[in-house]
């Protein structure tokens, strides 16, 4: 099988319209990424996914969906506005700028390839300023945030009251985040805009070790069941120098990328720093209340802390698969059918209105339920050829036999196997498979 590399998919990706660059037709921001209609389900799929995981099958765990703009205050008390840096260095010769801890030779400037002109590094703060209202002041200055976690601490009062929680539980939340990014790049994989999926973990502090095994574990198992290669997936412990400010253990679910291991999810044992800082800066007591010990105490903190658009980018990496096939080569992208754009083509033998007829009426019957694709384009075999690079499982076929035996070709994705199914059975035939 040939290589994946990075081009590969992201031209699959510009071709077939899952993912377009922000301002593409101003020449491009490079930071920042439109999701088109193939892309906007995929990263729909990937967070629904991620929804029913961590949400709607757990007894113990609830959803959020906080603000993007919060008081300055919150990132005061988070530590982000002191801390959230990352070491910034330029180069006198090109003047291009990197970030130090990413450099390959820290003496040598990897754009113009020029050693000894890089400047001593600075701190860059990473997130990303605008402000409030008509005036550009220092009191008006907020920060798009850099994470959706500061959204559940902040919130972790109103929902434990009001939804009558009891240790442990969680809340998760999935949504936009930005960090100025010195370096974006790789494609969708570091962006200065992207989504998060995130879910905070409130334990007693002596469970804390222990739900971190377990959540270690369900994430990596999550990327598996959804098709992922476990030969691709590993977990990585953070070392002491790699720890966030927040964090007293961290471990990464790491991916094999088309450039080498590199990070997917952050898992990290947060203890309870946000819940006193914020004690500490709004003055509001977020200790819990145990009414069976009648003790008062900070929970700790278990985060699972996933990217949405960098999990997309993963799914997508490790489903594509190039095949030859009777001495021809095809490209099949073979995602979880939970995860892919379309469910089911329908793809009517030829233009005639005899067979689009019939495909229309089915193609709206099954769009109910699935996503549809109805493609009347083109040679059947070019089309097969396009759902299998978009990664739709089934293809329906509707043929001049039709008209006779009231019956369509179903063609499985990634066996090519055929079977005729009566039209009246089409859903039922995918219901047993798609769920
Ligand atoms: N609340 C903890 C937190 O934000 P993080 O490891 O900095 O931890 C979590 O971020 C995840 O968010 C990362 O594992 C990654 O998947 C995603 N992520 C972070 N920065 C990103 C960026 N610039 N572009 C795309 N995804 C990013």
């Amino acid at each position: 099988m040939a290589e994946v590399t990075l081009d590969t998919i992201s031209n699959l990706a510009k071709r077939r319209g899952f993912v377009f660059q922000s301002s593409e037709i101003y020449g491009g921001l490079r930071s920042a990424y439109d999701y088109g209609p193939l892309g906007a389900e995929l990263l729909r799929n990937v967070k629904a996914e991620w929804w029913h995981t961590m949400v709607q099958i757990r007894p113990d765990v609830v959803g959020l969906d906080s603000a993007i703009i919060q008081a300055r205050q919150v990132w005061q008390a988070s530590g982000h506005e002191e801390v959230f840096t990352d070491p910034m260095v330029e180069c006198r010769n090109c003047n291009s700028r990197h970030r130090l801890d990413k450099l390959e030779d820290p003496s040598q400037c990897p754009t113009c390839g020029v050693r000894g002109e890089l400047t001593d590094p600075r701190n860059f703060n990473l997130m990303l300023r605008t402000h409030m209202g008509p005036v550009e002041s220092e009191e008006n200055l907020v920060y798009l945030r850099p994470e959706t976690a500061q959204g559940i601490f902040i919130n972790y009062e109103s929902i434990r009251r009001t939804n009558r929680l009891k240790l442990p539980f969680g809340i998760a939340q999935i949504g936009k985040a930005f960090r100025n990014e010195i370096t974006p790049g790789q494609f969708v994989f570091r962006t200065r805009e992207f989504e998060q999926m995130e879910m905070e973990f409130f334990c007693r502090p002596e469970e804390a070790d222990q739900w971190f095994e377990y959540w270690r574990e369900h994430r990596f198992q999550w990327y598996v069941d959804l098709g992922i290669d476990p030969e691709n997936l590993r977990l990585r412990a953070h070392e002491n120098d790699e720890l966030s400010h927040y964090s007293a253990g961290t471990a990464d679910v790491e991916y094999r990328f088309p450039w080498g291991w590199d990070e997917l999810e952050g898992l990290a044992n947060r203890t309870d720093f946000d819940l006193r800082q914020h004690t500490e800066h709004a003055g509001e007591d977020l200790r819990y209340f145990d009414q069976e010990s009648d003790e008062r105490f900070f929970p700790y903190v278990i985060e699972p802390a996933a990217g949405a658009t960098r999990a997309m980018f993963a799914f997508m990496i490790d489903a594509y698969t190039e095949e030859m096939v009777n001495d021809e080569s095809r490209v099949v992208l073979k995602l979880d059918h939970r995860l892919a754009p379309y469910k089911v083509a329908v793809l009517p033998l030829s233009k005639k209105d005899e067979l689009i007829q019939p495909a229309e009426k089915l193609a709206e019957s099954l769009r109910r339920r699935w996503m549809v694709e109805l493609d009347v384009t083109q040679s059947i075999g070019r089309r097969y050829r396009r759902q299998d690079e978009i990664g739709t499982p089934w293809c329906v076929t509707v043929d001049f036999d039709t008209l006779e035996d009231n019956a369509v070709t179903v063609r499985d994705r990634d066996t090519m196997d055929q079977d005729r199914v009566s039209i009246d059975g089409v859903e039922d035939y995918l219901a047993a498979r798609l769920g």
